[in-house]
């Protein structure tokens, strides 16, 4: 039983088991900068010590600057561990007017469509690079959604933008949740409904991204794979 305690696993239910795991792991030292802090739900409960700076464009508690994370007011190559929790919604329009809907909106933010809420990924994943040291993490927290119907695997583009900004992929979480916190609609369901999110964590190495996609290029089956 105590050996099974200290495993590290790559699930939990605990999103602040999973952050203060992947600090043992990959940084010791703490976490640098916060730059989507919202009301800092991942310290509420001293599990994970709180990030040395805080950083959202809407700050919510008094010890945070407003700043956008696609332009941080931080030098380059200056943090050795950042956090980015991103927004996952985005809508216009009348879902945005409902109670709900403007209390999510409000705890979460939101974009007005998903090429401008990619973009923002894109741009701030960019950002990360820029401001962290040579073998820096950032841990990123996502999730895969359906919106309109259309499944977006989100962790997938954000894996992909990470490697093309020289971000390599150290290791995967899974955030298992019993319950959502959007309302389930069960008719004509097409896609699983999506009861995990991820903590992704990315270490600045432009060498490992470059061995990784040396590795992996140009890997094909000798002949086409039957199927019966
Ligand atoms: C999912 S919430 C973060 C929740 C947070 N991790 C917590 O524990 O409370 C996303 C946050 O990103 C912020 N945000 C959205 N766009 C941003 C931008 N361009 N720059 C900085 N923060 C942004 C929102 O204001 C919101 O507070």
């Amino acid at each position: 039983m105590k050996t099974e305690q200290r495993i590290i696993k790559s699930y939990s239910f605990s999103q602040e088991e999973i952050l203060s795991q992947i600090l043992r792991l990959y940084a010791p030292q703490g976490i640098d900068a916060d730059i989507t802090y919202s009301i800092g739900q991942f310290y509420k409960s001293g599990e994970v010590p709180p990030p040395r700076m805080k950083f959202d464009i809407e700050p919510q508690t008094d010890d945070t600057v407003a700043a956008d994370s696609r332009h941080l007011p931080l030098g380059d190559k200056s943090l050795g561990c950042i956090v980015f929790d991103p927004p996952f919604l985005a809508a216009t329009g009348k879902s945005l007017f409902t109670q709900e809907g403007n209390l999510t909106v409000r705890r979460f933010g939101c974009y007005a469509s998903e090429k401008e809420l990619f973009a923002y990924y894109r741009a701030t994943m960019s950002e990360v690079s820029r401001i962290l040291k040579d073998d820096g993490i950032a841990i990123v927290k996502c999730q895969d959604k359906i919106s309109s119907g259309k499944q977006f695997v989100s962790h997938h583009y954000i894996l992909n933008m990470a490697s093309e900004v020289g971000l390599y992929c150290e290791d995967i979480f899974i955030l298992l949740a019993k319950t959502r916190i959007l309302s389930p609609k069960h008719d004509h369901q097409k896609h699983a409904r999506k009861y995990h999110s991820y903590f992704l964590v990315f270490r600045k190495s432009k060498k490992k991204v470059e061995i990784i996609r040396r590795n992996t290029d140009g890997i094909h089956p000798r002949k086409p794979v039957e199927t019966h």
